[in-house]
């Protein structure tokens, strides 16, 4: 697709330690075009945060990132801080679990979405209140005249997040990652803040990536999912297509972990993720899956296309008839 913004081929993450190096993404590959919302699943420890973080620069110096990650074509991997300084807040934006965490305790909301977009943004201090009002009203904060003056603390979770996203969006990022924007917060305000994010998908065109480890959260609000296990991608398609028959036994796996009405219990994933000081040499999920073989050991299986998506699985055929056929 020609208006990609964010591309990622064959993105790998590792973390130099006296062990070895741990290896925790293994070669990512992702496209995410404009006004499109991708969501990135797995359980905890699968990658997600780390490959874009990673990307964007927000790891430890001393941690190796190869392949490539282009924003608009424009290659992040190799840049320097400075460089990517620039691209975090501009071309890239990134919001995260906890909203407190990221805000300045002791000052005003207000100031801290101004000081946001003054160190993009060549715009007198009042230009800018002004600006930081409207992002508050866009995100759906009621009074955000009055809003602006208060500090974090008076702020619930919800509007927290909100804020982050109005600062997120400040200087009209082309991309917006958001790693578990709503695992922290209670139900309905989890689906409020999903609403702003489509908001800001549809009316401002920015292409989202939404980071979760429920796959619940994702079949809200995604068009595309891709789905990670050990620091690669297993399974690729539209949420539709992926609730309905997901080719790859780890999808299936969180699909059967996931609340839903009319079920009797949940069948949570058996077993744990690899180590990654040494992942295993063929497919990370087979100690875990019911459905593995020995030739599912034997290589890494790499995406390739299946049914309406895309799997890892290089069973997937036969676990289909299987699956379908008991
Ligand atoms: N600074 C670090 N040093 C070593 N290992 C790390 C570091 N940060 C993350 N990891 C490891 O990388 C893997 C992926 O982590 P992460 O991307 O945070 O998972 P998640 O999918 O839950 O977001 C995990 O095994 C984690 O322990
Ligand atoms: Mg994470």
């Amino acid at each position: 697709m020609n208006d990609t913004v964010l591309s990622l081929r064959d993105f790998r993450v590792s973390f130099p330690t006296v062990n070895g190096p741990v290896q925790a993404v293994r070669g990512v590959d992702l496209d995410v075009s404009q006004g499109e919302m991708v969501g990135v699943v797995g359980e905890s420890g699968s990658g997600k945060s780390v490959t874009f973080l990673g990307l964007m620069g927000l790891l430890p110096r001393t941690t190796i990132i190869e392949g490539s990650a282009t924003v608009h074509g424009k290659e992040l991997v190799g840049q320097n801080s400075k460089q990517l300084r620039s691209v975090r807040g501009k071309k890239i934006a990134m919001i995260f679990q906890d909203p407190l965490s990221a805000l300045n305790p002791v000052h005003k909301i207000g100031r801290q979405i101004v000081e946001m977009i003054q160190a993009h943004e060549n715009i007198t201090k009042k230009a800018a209140h002004v600006k930081a009002v409207e992002l508050l009203d866009i995100v759906g904060i009621p009074q955000p005249d009055q809003r602006a003056h208060q500090y974090p603390h008076e702020f619930s979770g919800g509007m927290r997040q909100r804020v982050m996203i109005a600062m997120a969006i400040a200087n009209e990022p082309e991309v917006l990652i958001a790693d578990e924007p709503t695992t922290a917060l209670d139900v309905t305000v989890q689906a409020q803040i999903l609403d702003v994010m489509q908001r800001i998908q549809h009316e401002l065109r920015t292409a989202i990536v939404l980071i979760t480890h429920d796959l619940g959260v994702v079949a809200r609000v995604v068009d595309r999912v891709q789905v990670m296990y050990a620091g690669r991608a297993v399974e690729r398609g539209t949420v539709d297509d992926l609730f309905v028959r997901a080719s790859h036994p780890y999808t299936r796996g969180l699909l059967d972990s996931l609340p839903a009405l009319g079920r009797e219990r949940l069948v949570p994933i058996q077993g744990s993720p690899p180590n990654m000081l040494q992942p295993p040499p063929g497919c990370a999920f087979a100690p875990r899956c019911r459905h593995a073989q020995p030739e599912c050991v034997l290589e890494l299986p790499e995406l390739r296309p299946f049914g309406a998506g895309e799997t890892a699985c290089i069973r997937a055929e036969e676990i289909a008839v299987e699956v379908a056929g008991v």
